[in-house]
């Protein structure tokens, strides 16, 4: 996934105006699928478009996700908390927030939502622990549209084919934990949050998707 600004063909949106959009899901949700179809249109509808992944989207990150993901042992569920922070505080500093300044549309496939999602729902550690990672990571930093790719955790794996990382490997039960945790965020803030349903066919996701971004883009500046 690219992370680098979009090319000048792309520029357009007015400085200062940028907006900040993520993606959260389970395994097999359809999360890129759909960020490659929104940043498409929003392209199409003359905006500069930055999509990022998480983790990953920098140099230091893309190295960060190979040590955490590569590795055949699962790692503390500490480490795995701040490795995931540290990925994500250099994509912030060096993509995100320049991104916003420039005013751009910003597409994250994950964000920090993720982190309360997985670690925090799935792993069972403090929410103040994963608090403080997050707020260390992002300066608050939030979102001001979250699309979440609802899935059970059965047929999200199974459409994700052949288990990759140590998370895949993870049982149904942390997968089901994590797709409650998402469900919380979604009721507890639902002018961030749009719930939609990932086992619809990918047009029609995008069409529900691109109704959500699309109110994003023409109203209240983002970011925080
Ligand atoms: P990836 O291959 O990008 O999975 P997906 O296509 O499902 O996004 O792997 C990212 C994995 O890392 C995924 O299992 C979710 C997990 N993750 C966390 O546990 N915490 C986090 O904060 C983030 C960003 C990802």
């Amino acid at each position: 996934m690219s992370a680098g600004p979009a090319g000048p063909a792309d520029r357009g949106g007015p400085a200062g105006e940028g907006r900040f959009v993520t993606l959260e899901g389970g395994e097999g949700s359809g999360k890129s699928t759909l960020m490659l179809a929104l940043a498409a249109r929003a392209r199409e509808a003359g905006r500069t478009v930055v999509t990022t992944r998480e983790p990953g989207g920098t140099p230091l990150g893309e190295r960060l996700r190979e040590a955490l993901l590569g590795s055949q042992q699962a790692p503390s569920p500490q480490a795995e908390l701040l490795v995931f922070a540290a990925a994500r505080a250099e994509l912030v500093a060096r993509v995100i927030r320049p991104a916003l300044e420039q005013g751009a549309l910003v597409l994250s496939d994950r964000y920090a939502d993720s982190t309360v999602a997985y670690q925090q729902y799935g792993r069972g550690l403090a929410p103040e622990l994963v608090s403080a990672a997050i707020e260390s990571a992002t300066g608050g930093l939030t979102p001001v549209l979250t699309l979440l790719l609802d899935i059970a955790p059965e047929l999200g794996i199974a459409r994700s084919g052949a288990a990759g990382d140590y998370l895949e490997r993870d049982g149904l039960e942390f997968h089901a934990r994590v797709r409650d945790g998402y469900r919380a965020l979604a009721e507890r803030d639902p002018g961030r949050w749009a719930t939609l349903d990932a086992t619809l066919p990918p047009d029609a996701l995008a069409a529900l998707a691109w109704e959500r971004l699309s109110a994003v883009l023409l109203t209240s500046p983002s970011a925080k």
